[in-house]
């Protein structure tokens, strides 16, 4: 773990933390020790819920790291496992993943295919259903959560050693990455651009409302992903094909969708601040890091990135048949296997990353630089006033 010395801070974040440090905070030189993350979200950051709960996520998914399925939506790591790595703690355990969960430093809530507000539609995902732990229902887990471990802690025996501190709620870091879905639910529904835009400010609030409840639950230290370009996925691409795109081939007017909640998203978060005077929040813009793996491909030695590595048909190999699956083709078993090498591309599965991309995008905004307010990873717990 790497500790920034006061010597290399500039003085005016001296300053902001002598301010905030009467604030009930850390005082800047130990930075934030987080000893544990609780994680919400979608596939993005699901180590496992949705694979112990609903789907098996099956082989090829987990071949680049792990060797093996994870419970990842992905070849490999995901930013959530790569952000605990660079805390010092272990990867998350599922909560909803009974038979090897180790809940000591953190617990993971995400699900993949989870939605923000309750999904019109629940499962199977590949005729269009969402998850049915949906936000309010990852953090109704969360609230359970606590009393329970709590007792299990004190009632001793072989789980309590498995069970996070109390003090921990406190001094965690929680994590939140998602929304995305809740875009999916109105392409689902065949929505214009317009009507799905117009539900964004309701699907905010959702996200506003469950943050609040955390808040009220013990959280203080809140890390927030932006949602990504929805318009350069593969999936996008296959199911708008003459879409107008941009100059490296995005579909144009659902990236505007996917800004336009960011720009509500962070509007969202000034007002939060000020609702809830002991919380740190950082706003991250995953957005731009995603973009630029695609516009700056060649920077990051990437290849293809509009096109999924495993996948199978069409311009952005992404077709009815999804990654893992069989295709039949002139009589035929095709196995939907990944590409040569999946630490050139961008894309796993025509919807996810790539664990070689996960890493970058990891190392980018774990900086600060794509942060509001401006701060590392590791000074998560600090109030920007
Ligand atoms: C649970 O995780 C903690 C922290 O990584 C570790 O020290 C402990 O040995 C683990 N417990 C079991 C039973 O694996
Ligand atoms: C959306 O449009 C597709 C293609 O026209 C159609 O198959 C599907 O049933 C429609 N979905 C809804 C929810 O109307
Ligand atoms: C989405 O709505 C916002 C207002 O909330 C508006 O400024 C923007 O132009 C709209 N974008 C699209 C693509 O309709
Ligand atoms: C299936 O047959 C078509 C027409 O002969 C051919 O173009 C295509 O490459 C074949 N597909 C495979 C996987 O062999």
């Amino acid at each position: 773990m790497e500790f920034l010395s006061t010597a290399k801070l500039p003085f005016s974040f001296l300053l902001l933390c002598i301010a905030t440090s009467s604030l009930n905070q850390v005082f800047a030189a130990e930075v934030c020790k987080f000893p544990a993350i609780f994680n919400f979200g979608a596939s993005s950051s699901d180590t496992g819920n949705f694979d112990a709960s609903l789907f098996e996520i099956k082989s090829p998914y987990g071949e680049t790291y792990f060797h093996r399925p994870a419970g990842r939506g992905s070849d490999g790591r995901l930013v959530i496992d790569f952000l605990a790595q660079s805390l010092g703690l272990p990867y998350l355990s599922a909560y909803l993943n009974s038979l090897e969960a180790n809940f000591t430093h953190g617990a993971n809530f995400a699900e993949a295919a989870a939605t923000i507000l309750p999904p019109p539609t629940v499962l199977p995902v590949h005729v269009g259903g969402f998850s049915p732990f949906y936000l309010d229902i990852q953090t109704s887990h969360f609230q359970r959560f606590i009393p329970r471990t709590q007792f299990i802690r004190q009632q001793g025996g072989v789980f309590a050693s498995l069970m996070p501190k109390n003090e921990y709620f406190g001094k965690a870091l929680y994590t939140f990455d998602i929304g995305q879905n809740d875009i999916s639910v109105g392409v689902t529904a065949n929505q214009t651009v317009e009507q799905i835009n117009a539900s964004i400010p309701n699907i905010i609030k959702g996200l506003s409302k469950n943050i609040k409840n955390i808040y009220n639950l013990g959280g203080r230290s809140f890390w927030i992903h932006n949602t990504g370009p929805y318009g350069c996925l593969p999936r996008t691409l296959t199911d708008f094909p003459s879409i107008e795109k941009d100059a490296w081939g995005c579909a144009k007017s659902y990236n505007e969708l996917s800004q336009n909640f960011n720009h509500k998203l962070k509007e969202a978060i000034v007002q939060l601040r000020k609702e809830l005077p002991l919380a740190a929040i950082t706003y991250v813009d995953v957005y731009s890091v995603k973009y630029s793996l695609i516009s700056d491909a060649k920077k990051y030695r990437f290849e293809k990135p509009l096109v999924a590595c495993c996948g199978y048909g069409g311009d952005y190999n992404f077709g009815s048949v999804p990654c893992g699956g069989t295709v039949t083709e002139n009589g035929t078993d095709i196995f939907v296997g990944s590409c040569e090498k999946p630490s050139t591309r961008v894309n796993w599965d025509g919807i996810h990353y790539t664990e070689a991309a996960n890493k970058v995008i990891f190392d980018q905004i774990s900086s600060g630089a794509f942060s509001d307010p401006p701060f590392p990873l590791n000074n998560a717990c600090l109030r920007n006033d």
